[in-house]
């Protein structure tokens, strides 16, 4: 079909590459798309969701995909940056002629439609971030720092690089930081930091104000015509003066591509809808598609197109494929592609830098806790002070010492929102092959594990202090450990609930009906003999029980107890008229870290595995 350019931007030429920091990594490359079809199947019912959609885009090429909402250009943009993880694909997606290898992620990036930004850092630690994880090894500190500027240049946020992204921290706190568009064009820098030569972004103008989506697309602009970037994003409703700027525009309707080319309205006027003077083209091309659509004419069109000039551009830009090369076209498009920038130790290092500036900067992490913990242990010193070995302190003491190991595996709660407010920036770092679940994890818990110690000792030295519990070096320090060793075990445990049930509220409401349990079968309100022999297992699996149990035996055993009438002269007897058992309290603390290293590893697994993002 004979096309002349209207007035869309035409494409420049490819410009040379300087120094490393200028992108030395970037090679100009042509996406090529044949063929691509997904589908998937919902409830035994297959969804055809794209259909036979091919094109080809060059360097310097700026493209955007219209089409109304569902008719599959996130699904497309996910498929061409490989990230698509669920339902069949079948078709190909070549780069410069070749199939997709390991180095696609280095050279394509693809910056999604949710800024999924860490609120507590600022522009150029993210940034930074992203180079330490993304770059190449052999970038050097200066390096980095040079590029990183160049692109807070690139994306104009050179004034704002120390100010934090800001948003709203877990408990609603809300921090201040940058605007709506000023994150989008974080992400889009995020993107940019490897210099990639392929740059895929889903609506990146979508939720802006005008003046913020042309400094946005302005970006892109420059990308295309300075870099010689690739540059394929999908668009709603464009402003004129926007729709100007793309070289081509694609357009689908129900997955089928129903035009492609840079005369979208003398085509769509071809076929029976008349331009409307006055009217913003891109709004007369969704009416024009959304008609389309209600009529039922998709699938005529995209054949139509299909057998003309589509197939006559894409003999063009396969020509000078190889006939070896046009082989793989016909091969699967789904590629999987595994391999991390760095290594797990690197990966750990970085994501330890980040948590640990989250955590510092996040008072609700560690000083709220703290605070609780001084507070709750005043008040338990208020209650239990300076006890005595009679029958009434033999009562309170085992009472403190319940309600210490009570408060550590309800003080838990606490982490259950902190968890789950990091697990969509989890999800979707790592579906971007940032890092692996496990160097991400152990950051997370060294903080976290940091925390629970602190806390297990404010509250056990207050308590042990006030209430005057069995003096000496090794009995204090062996209730820390244990108390600290509870907290973490019933940290770990409210963790897995939140990772299984996803939701703080459903987290909270089992996690309270498990810790309701937990104190029921510990030995403490109902003696472990009295209990009916088919909730036996109840205290076997409760490791408030063996902690309990532990602090009882450190307490009492080898003291001498004033009970007056009771029948109770040593403090071994306090023990055996709770029902607890008479192991060693070494027993006890193996047996509770064992409870805290596997309900660890149940944490990391199901963090792993549960919950994964599904695009
Ligand atoms: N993995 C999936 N499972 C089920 N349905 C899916 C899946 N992926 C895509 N779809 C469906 O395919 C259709 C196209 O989705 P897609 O997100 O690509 O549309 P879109 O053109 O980007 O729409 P919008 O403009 O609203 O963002 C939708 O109906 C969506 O629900
Ligand atoms: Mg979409």
């Amino acid at each position: 079909m004979d096309q002349v350019s209207i007035e869309m931007s035409s494409t420049p030429r490819p410009t040379m590459v300087k120094s490393k920091s200028q992108l030395s990594l970037r090679r100009s490359l042509t996406i090529t798309f044949k063929d691509l079809a997904y589908s998937v199947t919902v409830k035994k019912k297959k969804m055809q969701i794209l259909k036979g959609v091919s094109g080809t885009v060059t360097p310097g090429e700026l493209v955007a995909v219209f089409g109304p909402s569902g008719s599959g250009k996130t699904t497309l943009l996910d498929i061409l940056a490989n990230r698509k993880e669920s339902g069949e694909i079948s078709g190909a997606v070549l780069i410069n002629g070749n199939e997709i290898d390991d180095d696609y992620k280095r050279l394509c990036s693809y910056v999604v439609q949710e800024d999924v930004l860490l609120p507590t850092i600022t522009v150029r630690e993210t940034l930074r971030f992203y180079a330490d994880l993304k770059l190449p090894k052999s970038w050097t500190e200066k390096e980095k720092h040079e590029r990183i500027e160049q692109i807070l240049e690139q994306i104009g946020l050179s004034h704002r690089a120390d100010a934090k992204i800001g948003g709203v921290l877990p408990g609603g706190i809300v921090l201040r930081g940058l605007s709506g568009g000023e994150k989008r064009r974080v992400s889009i820098g995020c993107g940019l930091v490897t210099s990639p030569s392929i740059v895929l972004l889903d609506e990146p103008t979508s939720g802006l104000d005008t003046t913020s989506a042309m400094a946005v697309m302005k970006t892109l602009v420059e990308l295309t015509q300075q870099k010689s970037v690739t540059v394929i994003c999908t668009i709603h409703q464009p402003r004129s003066e926007i729709f100007k700027l793309f070289t081509k525009i694609m357009v689908l309707a129900e997955g089928r591509l129903v035009y492609y080319g840079n005369r979208p309205v003398e085509h769509f006027t071809e076929i029976g809808f008349p331009f409307p003077d006055q009217t913003n083209p891109a709004d007369y091309i969704l009416d024009a598609v959304t008609t389309i659509k209600e009529e039922g004419r998709a699938d005529e069109i995209a054949d139509r197109l299909q057998s003309s000039y589509l197939d006559q551009a894409n003999q063009e830009s396969s020509s000078t494929l190889t006939q070896s090369q046009l082989g793989i076209i016909n091969a699967s498009g789904k590629r999987k592609i595994n391999a991390y920038n760095n290594g797990l130790f690197t990966q750990f290092l970085v994501l330890w830098k980040r948590t640990g500036l989250d955590f510092i900067r996040n008072p609700s992490n560690c000083l709220v806790r703290f605070a609780v913990a001084v507070f709750v242990g005043l008040l338990f010193g208020a209650c239990f002070s300076g006890l005595g070995m009679d029958e009434k302190g033999v009562q309170s003491r085992s009472a403190v010492l319940f309600y210490l190991v009570i408060n550590m595996i309800l003080q838990p709660f606490a982490s259950i929102s902190l968890f789950i407010s990091k697990r969509t920036l989890f999800n979707a770092e790592r579906a971007s092959k940032l890092y692996h679940t496990l160097p991400y994890y152990l950051a997370l818990m060294f903080f976290e594990i940091l925390a629970c110690i602190g806390t297990a000792f404010i509250l056990g030295t207050i308590t042990y202090w006030f209430a005057d519990l069995n003096p000496g070096a090794d009995k204090y320090f062996f209730a820390m450990a244990i108390l600290t060793l509870a907290h973490l075990a019933g940290d770990f445990f409210m963790l897995i609930i939140s990772c299984i049930t996803v939701q703080v509220d459903t987290s909270f409401a089992v996690g309270a009906g498990v810790a309701t349990i937990y104190q029921l079968f510990a030995g403490f309100f109902v003696p472990i003999n009295a209990l009916p022999k088919s909730f036996e297992w109840l205290h076997w699996c409760n490791f408030v029980y063996y902690s309990f149990e532990a602090l009882m035996h450190n307490e009492f055993v080898g003291e001498t107890v004033n009970c007056g009438q009771l029948a109770c002269p040593t403090g071994r007897d306090v023990l055996i008229n709770l029902g607890l058992n008479n192991r060693g309290k070494g027993i006890n603390l193996i047996i509770v870290s064992s409870f805290a290293f596997a309900f660890f590893t149940m944490v990391f697994l199901c963090l792993h595995y549960f919950h994964r993002e599904k695009r």
